[in-house]
């Protein structure tokens, strides 16, 4: 497999955060190095193929020229396919992200009608270094644990990779956008592969479920699709996506005695409605 080089840019808009400060919680999620994935996504001009764009490097502007937006813990990450035309049958679009749940370690990544409430976990220092996650809590109210969105290299090459909502680490690098983005949406910013888009695919068998059951998955491409460096190849029967997230205040305490607690849950930039957004409004 290719290896990808990374060059850590630190975005100076950004407060650098003092490592004494490094076991409080942050109260805005942001991320150091959104610049280095745009500036990695934006370098050349566009060619056009049956594909998707990869986001351009853009500088904050006027107010009014990105969508209203809200702050919260937790949030439901709602599908957005970003080409309508492009979008599957039945379609997916304003869907939410969900979990077939398959097993330990093995929870794939679905699209459905309703999806649970994320929140975004970690100290400054695991912002700073990557290592924030995701979670959602799963199993019982009162006696639940937490799962992480997770990403790795998948065996199904020909539809992306896959995306899985397990217990255990979170993916490296997963996080909701920072405030500097035009958009507040769920990125990889760093891990191995680079995950460049998420899709979600049609008419998919889980081996769990059987053959008749057909599911929407969400997978990812990453680097070794990128075919001209400013579009990937979407495969066959699935559609590019961003994950929005969509302001959840219902998210709740955890019963006591849990094994686990809120203190390092993050606010992050999230918007009241995505389905109600116009995007055409918006210039980027
Ligand atoms: C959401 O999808 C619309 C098209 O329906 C697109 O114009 C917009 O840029 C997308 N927004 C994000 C954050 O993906
Ligand atoms: C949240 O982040 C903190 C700080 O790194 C960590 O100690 C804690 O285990 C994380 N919580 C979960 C549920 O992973
Ligand atoms: C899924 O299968 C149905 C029925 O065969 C078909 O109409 C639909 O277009 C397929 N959708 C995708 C995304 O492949």
């Amino acid at each position: 497999m290719q290896t990808i080089q990374l060059t850590i840019i630190t975005d100076q808009t950004d407060t650098i955060l003092p490592s004494n400060l490094s076991d409080k919680p942050p109260r805005i999620a942001t991320m150091h190095s959104y610049l280095l994935l745009a500036s990695l996504l934006g370098l050349a001009s566009a060619a056009p193929t049956s594909s998707t764009d990869i986001p351009r490097q853009w500088t904050p502007q006027e107010p009014g020229s990105i969508p209203r937006h809200s702050g919260a813990r937790g949030f439901r990450l709602r599908v957005n396919v970003t080409d309508p035309s492009l979008d599957l049958t039945p379609p997916v679009h304003n869907l939410f992200l969900s979990t077939a749940h398959i097993g330990p370690a093995q929870n794939r990544a679905i699209v459905s009608y309703s999806g649970p409430i994320f929140y975004q976990n970690g100290s400054y220092s695991d912002i700073a270094n990557y290592r924030a996650g995701i979670l959602t809590d799963a199993g019982p109210p009162e006696s639940p644990f937490p799962e992480a969105i997770q990403y790795q290299q998948g065996s199904d090459d020909t539809k992306g990779s896959e995306l899985f909502i397990n217990a255990g680490t979170p993916g490296a690098g997963t996080a909701i956008s920072k405030l500097t983005m035009p958009y507040s949406t769920l990125q990889i910013l760093e891990g191995a592969p680079i995950v460049k888009s998420f899709i979600v695919c049609g008419n998919t068998t889980i081996p769990y479920y059987g053959e008749s059951r057909k599911f929407e998955v969400v997978n990812w491409l990453g680097a070794t699709r990128d075919s001209t460096g400013t579009h990937l190849r979407v495969p066959e029967g699935c559609v590019a996506v961003n994950l929005v997230p969509e302001c959840a205040y219902e998210f709740v305490d955890l019963p006591e005695g849990a094994a686990y607690d809120r203190t390092f849950v993050n606010d992050v930039r999230c918007y009241e409605s995505v389905a109600a957004i116009d995007w055409s409004k918006y210039a980027y």
